[in-house]
Order: C-alpha cells, then structure tokens, then sequence
C-alpha cells in the first residue's frame, strides 16, 4: 500500500490531448512557441499569450504550415505579465470563450546574465517583477477558476538553475527557486482540491533566450523536443518534469551531497 503510493502519479494524467483548454502564457517563442505548435497538433485547443502579438499570430500560422491552416478556434491574448489586471481580462476571455480551461502553463522570463561584478539592480527588480510578480499575477488570476471547477492543472516553468547557485544566475536563479517552492506549496493546498501542479525544470534549450549565451551549454536540446518531454511529464502526472536526465539526473545527485560538491563541480565544469 505505502509502496503504491510512492510510485503513485502526484497529479492527474492527461490521456489525451485533444479538446484539452490549454492557456499557455509566454508563447510568442522558445520553449511556449514550441509546446503552442505541439499542442495544436495533438488537437488541443490552445490561448497563446505574450507582449508581442504579431509572434503569437506567427505561431499559430507555423502549426499548419499556412495562416488557413491555424486552429480555428485558438486564442491570440497578448499582455504583459506585469499588469496583474490584463492576465485578468484574458483569463474572463478565455473562460467566456471556453467555458473553462484545463491546463494552464506559466512560460514567461526574463534572462540576464548577471554576475557579482556586473550587478545591475534596475534589471534584478525588472527579472523578479517578470519572472516572480508575473506568476503571482498568472495565480491571482486563474485560481478561482481551477478553484471552482475542481479540476484542472498549473504547470509553473521554474529551471534548473533554481536548484542552486550557478554562475550569471545572479537575478534569475532567485525567481526559479521561488517558483520551485511556489510550486511545491500550490500542491499542498491545490492536490487536495482535485488539481495538479508541476514544475517544469529544463536543462539547456536552445531559444531566442539562449541563443546569446557565450558559454558552453552541456546537453543541449531543441524547444521542439522540450515541448514533448513537457507534455510527457503532464501526461504522466509528475509534478517535477526536468530534462535532459542526463544533465538534470546528475544536478539532483548533487543536491543531495554536501554543498561543497555541488560548488567544486560548478566551478570545474564551468570554470567560472
Ligand atoms: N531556454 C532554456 O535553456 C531554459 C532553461 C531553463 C528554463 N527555461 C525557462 O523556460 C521558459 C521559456 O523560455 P525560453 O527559453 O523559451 O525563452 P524565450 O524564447 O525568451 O521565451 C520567453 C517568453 O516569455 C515571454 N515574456 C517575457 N516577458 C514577458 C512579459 N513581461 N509579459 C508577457 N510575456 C513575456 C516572451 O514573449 P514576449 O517577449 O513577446 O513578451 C516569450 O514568449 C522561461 O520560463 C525560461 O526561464 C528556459
């Protein structure tokens, strides 16, 4: 019984993608393009939303390969994560449009690289207010209607660089632990109540927000195969979906030795 549940899905499966309501916030490239693209394939009803509204209608045309060819009744929603009052419009759009939604999947981010000897305030409280305030917005927004319907699933993207101090993580680093514990915390309340929560750890991907880092990154993989492996977590209900496993599996070793380990293997490995 007690080894049951050890292996037990923490969240709900999801069989089955088709007719699924997924609001993905933070799809106009990368990682949410990639799983806006992929869900549409899979029969998903899918609302897309960023700042730059022309990337989410470009998204949308890339799915059939022409613009007559896009999700009929997909939902363009561009915002700004920071106006708490604009994810709200969006979430009454969505459920007046849909009647619900089933699956809604935080995706937006700041990265600057930051390091003790370039610190720059101005851009620390600006990753914070995208990357920490802008979930909380997401959260004030679509929890009393998961709340209502009694079902439903929060993917939160967090990254592995919040297991633990990485160099250039200076700002961004904080706001994935955050929301590695915020999700941790929504699942206590929300597992009860019928809903799942996730978070979703990658390692490398290769995206616009990557494309400028001048270091190596170990186990790159593209936003396309990202998007499966996050489908396949959600569908399996785990609740910590991390990939590559042969970068993200040897991270989590690590955190379970002595800090010192962790801090001698970041630095070999990256001589920073
Ligand atoms: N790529 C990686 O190696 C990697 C690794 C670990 C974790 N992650 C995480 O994966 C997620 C996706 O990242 P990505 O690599 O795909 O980066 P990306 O291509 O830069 O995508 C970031 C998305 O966030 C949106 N966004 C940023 N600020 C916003 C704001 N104020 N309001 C609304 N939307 C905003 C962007 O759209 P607009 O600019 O149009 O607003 C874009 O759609 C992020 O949470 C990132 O931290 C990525």
């Amino acid at each position: 019984m007690l080894l049951n549940g050890l292996f037990a899905p923490l969240n709900p499966p999801v069989n089955e993608w088709r007719d699924q309501r997924v609001w993905l916030v933070g799809a106009s490239s990368g990682i949410g393009a990639a799983l806006a693209r992929e869900l549409a394939r899979r029969g998903a009803r899918i609302a897309v939303s960023a700042r730059r509204e022309q990337s989410l209608h470009d998204v949308l045309d890339e799915v059939g390969g022409s613009p007559n060819q896009r999700p009929v009744d997909a939902l363009v929603l561009p915002l700004d994560v920071t106006n708490a009052g604009a994810l709200a419009a969006a979430r009454d759009a969505i459920v007046a449009a849909w009647g619900g939604v089933d699956v809604v999947v935080w995706l937006a981010a700041l990265w600057v690289p930051m390091r003790a000897d370039n610190f720059d305030l101005a851009a620390a409280r600006r990753t914070i207010e995208i990357n920490q305030i802008g979930a909380l917005n997401l959260l004030a927004a679509v929890l009393p209607v998961l709340l209502d319907q009694g079902r439903g699933q929060l993917v939160l993207t967090a990254s592995v660089a919040g297991w633990g101090g990485m160099p250039k993580a200076l700002a961004y680093g904080q706001t994935k632990a955050a929301l590695n514990h915020l999700a941790e915390t929504l699942w206590i309340d929300l597992h009860p109540r019928g809903i799942g929560v996730s978070v979703v750890n990658p390692g490398f991907v290769d995206t616009p927000a990557t494309a400028t880092n001048t270091f190596t990154m170990p186990a790159l993989i593209s936003a396309d195969e990202a998007a499966i492996r996050i489908l396949a977590g959600i569908s399996a209900g785990q609740f910590n979906i991390h990939f590559p496993r042969r970068f993200t599996g040897v991270l989590k070793f690590l955190r379970l030795l002595p800090i010192r380990c962790w801090f001698a293997v970041i630095r070999r490995t990256t001589g920073m």
